[in-house]
Formats: C-alpha cells, structure tokens, sequence
C-alpha cells in the first residue's frame, strides 16, 4: 500500500464496515442508500487506480474559470433560476471571495447594476428585474452586495425602504412571510436578521418574539424545522440557529441536543451530510449542516462549555473534506451533489 492510501480515511480497508446495513429488510430508502454508496465506492476505486495523483486537491483553476465565467454568462440550462438571479450572483461572488479571487471593477460595476435593477419599487428584491420583492433574493443581493463593498454597491441598497419591506413581512407571532402573502418559514426569519444586520437597521421591535418563534422550531430530534411541528433538516436547522446568532440569543436553544443531531447527520460511509435523517448525502449540506459546527462551536465557548469547543470542529472533518474533493468536484470546474460514476470513470481512463 502507498502512503497516499494509508492517510486517506476512505481508503482504510475498515471503510467498508461503515457501510449501510439494511438487515435483509430492504425499502425503498434502504436500495436508494447503498446505490449511493456503490458509486462513492466506484468513485473511490478509481482514485485508488490514478497513482499520479498524490492527494485529492481542489480544482482551484476549474472552479476559478468557471465562476467567472458564470458572471458574465450562462447557459440555457438555468433558465430554470429566472426568479433566483441575486442568488447567481451571490454563490459565484461567495465562492470567488472564499478562493481569494478579486472581481475585477468593471465586473463587480455591473453586478451593482444589475441588483440594482431587481430593487423593488416597495423596498427589497426581486429574483430578477421587475419581479416582486421576496426575501430571499433580498438576502442574496444584499450579501453580495457586501462582498463587493464598494461605494456603488452600497448605495444600491435604499435601506429606508428596505426596512418597509422588512415591517411589511413580519408577522404578530414573530415569525416573517418570504413576502406579501407568502409561506411563513424559518429561512425568512433568518433572511430578514442577516440583511438587517448588514445595512445596521435592525432593531428589538422588528424581531419582537422572533427568538422564541424560531426556538419553537427546535424539535424532539435536537434540529429545527422549517416550522413548528414538523421534521428537523439542515436548511431550516442552519437558517434558525443562524438567526439566532445574529440575535444574540442562540444560547437559548438546546445547544448539545442541536450537536447530537448535526453531527449525526454526517454519513458513516459517505463522509458527507445529509439534510435529515435516513435521507441521501448531498454536498449542499457540506455548507447547511456542516456550517452550523463553527456556530455551535462559537455558542459552546461562549457558555464556557471549553471541553465541547476545545475539539475543532466537532465533526469528522477529513471525512468531510475527502467526500467533497473526491466525489463532488466536476472535472471542469464547479461541484456536484454526489458522484456521478460516469463522469468519474471517463476521467480515470481518458
Ligand atoms: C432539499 O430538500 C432542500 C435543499 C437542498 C435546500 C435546503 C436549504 C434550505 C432550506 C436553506 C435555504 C436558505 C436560505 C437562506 C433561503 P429535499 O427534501 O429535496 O432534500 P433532502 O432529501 O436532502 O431532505
């Protein structure tokens, strides 16, 4: 054995006890589970067979490419997207800003120019131009906004008015609607604190109950939902704690119930996450599930839990980082929610 395979977790001849085990009971759930598992086992077999290949490495230069490339255009298959454009431009600013990549001025100009389009007449943005103001969109825009941080994008945002938006989702029990005569649910709330926050207009009475709304989506699982009532998951589970944080009051939840669920979240075999329990990996909750570990980890230091922060991150963070870099990243930049074997075969044999 090399010494490549002897440090990565996943080619440790005890990684396939991890395995799902469905007890000769099979289900639906069950068959989903162990196709995955069969193709992550593929994935990694071909990685074992490429020996030039002295560790799993992030495609800096692919997802760079394709990034930038996705500012300025983008193909017809995410027409589907026509109502999350902020959100274009937030994962790919996001992204560039987290591989240290500047956005040149002209570029970053005419993102500013273009949010600036999808600003509602009514405070707040729209998926695109002309569309109705949703929060959503709102906290994508914002947010990348404030990446940009120049002057011009900052002025973008009329904050008087993003504030009457603000008012006129929020709802008597705390909680917000995505927008006017939307669904109420955890991410609004989130959505809301975080653009609140970042323009400086958030005040006590504009979230007036909103803790003890989002504390009531905590369940008996240690997670939140999206509302009372209703089955823990990722998304809802970072929105809220997130939330939280923003309000300051994040002690308030029960913090090692919340660990005991998120950590349990992280796939044996898998080394990624899923959103809920008996559910499929899926990268996206690499950002969901396992960005809610620094939050907690932040919240347990603050409690003087030292023991429970002193190991960081709380999670089985190799395991994670192999499942990305092996079985998410597309060859020719971006990532992917799990492996597809075709793409990974092709690479191994071209
Ligand atoms: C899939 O649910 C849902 C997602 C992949 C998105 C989850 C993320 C959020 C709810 C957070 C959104 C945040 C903001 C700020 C708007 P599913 O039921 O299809 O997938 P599952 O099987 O993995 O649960």
């Amino acid at each position: 054995m090399d010494g490549v395979q002897t440090t990565l977790r996943c080619f440790r001849e005890c990684h396939s006890s991890e395995m799902f085990t469905d007890d000769g009971l099979g289900t639906v759930t069950s068959r989903e589970q162990k196709k995955v598992e069969r193709s992550i086992e593929e994935v990694i077999n071909v990685y074992k067979q490429i020996h030039s290949i002295p560790q799993p490495t992030l495609l800096r230069e692919q997802h760079y490419q394709y990034l930038k490339k996705g500012l300025r255009h983008l193909s017809d298959s995410y027409e589907c997207l026509d109502a999350s454009r902020p959100w274009l431009c937030f994962w790919i600013l996001h992204s560039l800003e987290l591989l240290d990549e500047p956005v040149p001025a002209a570029v970053a100009s005419d993102v500013c120019q273009f949010l600036a389009r999808c600003q509602s007449p009514t405070g707040g943005f729209g998926g695109g131009p002309s569309q109705h103001a949703h929060l959503a969109p709102t906290y994508a825009a914002v947010n990348a906004l404030c990446i940009i941080g120049t002057e011009e994008a900052y002025n973008v945002i009329d904050r008087e008015k993003l504030l009457d938006f603000l008012w006129s989702v929020k709802q008597p029990d705390g909680s917000f609607v995505m927008h006017v005569g939307g669904e109420v649910d955890v991410r609004s709330a989130y959505c809301a604190a975080s653009v609140a926050s970042l323009t400086n207009i958030l005040t006590p009475k504009l979230f007036e109950d909103t803790t003890n709304w989002i504390l009531s989506c905590q369940n008996w699982e240690g997670g939140l939902s999206g509302v009372p009532g209703l089955e823990a998951h990722g998304g809802y589970t970072f929105c809220g704690t997130a939330a939280l944080v923003i309000l300051g009051k994040e002690h308030m939840l029960d913090l090692k119930a919340l660990l005991r669920w998120v950590v349990s979240r992280q796939m044996r075999f898998e080394g990624g996450f899923q959103g809920r329990c008996n559910k499929l990996v899926d990268g996206c909750y690499s950002y969901w599930q396992a960005g809610l570990l620094p939050l907690l980890h932040r919240a347990f230091f603050k409690e003087g839990e030292s023991e429970l922060s002193r190991h960081k991150w709380m999670f089985e963070q190799q395991a994670l980082q192999e499942y990305i870099l092996l079985c998410c990243q597309n060859p020719t930049g971006g990532l992917l929610d799990k492996p597809d074997p075709e793409t990974f075969t092709t690479r191994a044999t071209a």
